[in-house]
């Protein structure tokens, strides 16, 4: 396949673009660079374009394509900043998407694997969240993925875009060569966290925020999906749109949750030093416990998560920090 990957200079993105060239596919990025590092696109072509721009975005599909399959990678994903400045996330995800998606209409492009979430469903109202959870977002992040998935079944029944939408859960780990990894600035998730925690150097600790939730040890459970478990997964929903036509959303995680002590206990392990933290007030609208059913991907799509335990992940996101490059 001939793949257009827009936001692949990003953490999901660049692992993306790395597996698709280890599986003979090409690609090219496209990226504004506000959160994507230009060291981190090194099996692709690269194209410097905000999705913004409309008719760049237009004049780029038109000039390099066509192409088999455009994956969209590209948005805004603080919760709390959302929550503070919501103007921002509903221009660069929404309206940036709605660029996206005029964009390919306009030249004849029409299949679309998109980055979704988790935070689309809300509060959980079960131990495991399939397809058929109610989406209910609690803040404009979630609400601005959940409007692109609306927009995605509206485009197909009129424009005939086929797409799939993928609700990544906790997405983490890294390259197993240590070529890529996570690297955002501010970082907010656990485990690079926890991570850079663990250098002696680092003053500022790790914070875990509530050890009162009703869970086994007290700390929220949350479903880590490896990045090249995500990568192998959105590589086979765009081999599905080549013979499928529709708007299809799959949930993706590993199925098995972890607290934060757990992965905490974990990291210790993986790394052999003490990781230092304190117990701050929970965060408004972090539920208990967030797991996938990820049924219906492995039944539809044949995705198979290879990193099931918690240690594996750690050790690939170690390695990288250790030599972090960018
Ligand atoms: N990381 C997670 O745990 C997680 C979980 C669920 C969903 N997601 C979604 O997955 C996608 C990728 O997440 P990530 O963690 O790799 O984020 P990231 O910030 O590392 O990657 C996003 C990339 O898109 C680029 N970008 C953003 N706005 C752009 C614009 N207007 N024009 C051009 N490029 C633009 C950024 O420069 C960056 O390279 C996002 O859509 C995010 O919402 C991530």
């Amino acid at each position: 396949m001939k793949v257009l990957v827009l936001g692949g200079a990003g953490y999901i993105g660049s692992h993306i673009c790395k597996a698709l060239f280890l599986q003979s596919h090409q690609s090219v990025v496209v990226d504004n660079l506000s959160t994507g590092h230009r060291q981190a696109v090194r099996w692709s072509q690269f194209i410097e374009a905000d999705i913004l721009a409309g008719e760049q975005l237009k004049q780029i599909l038109r000039e390099e394509g066509p192409f088999d399959l455009i994956m969209h990678f590209c948005a805004k994903s603080l919760v709390g900043e959302s929550v503070e400045n919501p103007a921002i996330y509903y221009r660069n995800n929404v309206v940036g998407t709605l660029n996206v998606l005029d964009a390919m209409v306009a030249t004849g492009h029409d299949k679309l694997v998109f980055s979704s979430t988790a935070a689309v469903f809300g509060l959980p109202e079960a131990d495991k969240i399939n397809e058929q959870h109610s989406r209910l977002p609690i803040n404009p992040y979630g609400q601005s993925k959940k409007m692109i998935e609306d927009v995605l079944a509206d485009y197909h029944h009129a424009y005939g875009i086929k797409s799939v939408a993928l609700r990544y859960f906790n997405a983490c780990g890294a390259d197993p060569d240590a070529e890529i990894g996570e690297s955002h600035e501010p970082e907010t998730h656990l485990l690079p966290n926890i991570l850079k925690a663990a250098f002696a150097d680092n003053a500022s600790g790790l914070k875990v925020f509530g050890a009162d939730y009703p869970t086994a040890d007290g700390t929220c459970i949350r479903d880590y999906i490896h990045v090249n478990d995500l990568a192998s997964a959105h590589i086979l929903a765009g081999e599905y749109l080549q013979t499928n036509d529709g708007a299809f959303a799959f949930n993706l995680g590993n199925g098995n949750g972890f607290s934060v002590l757990q992965v905490i206990e974990a990291a210790k392990k993986v790394i052999g030093r003490d990781i230092p933290f304190t117990v701050e007030a929970p965060r408004a609208g972090d539920p208990p416990v967030l797991v996938a059913d990820a049924a219906h991907a492995k039944a539809t799509l044949g995705w198979q998560p290879l990193y099931t335990d918690i240690e594996s992940i750690i050790a690939t996101a170690w390695r990288w920090h250790q030599n972090e490059m960018f």
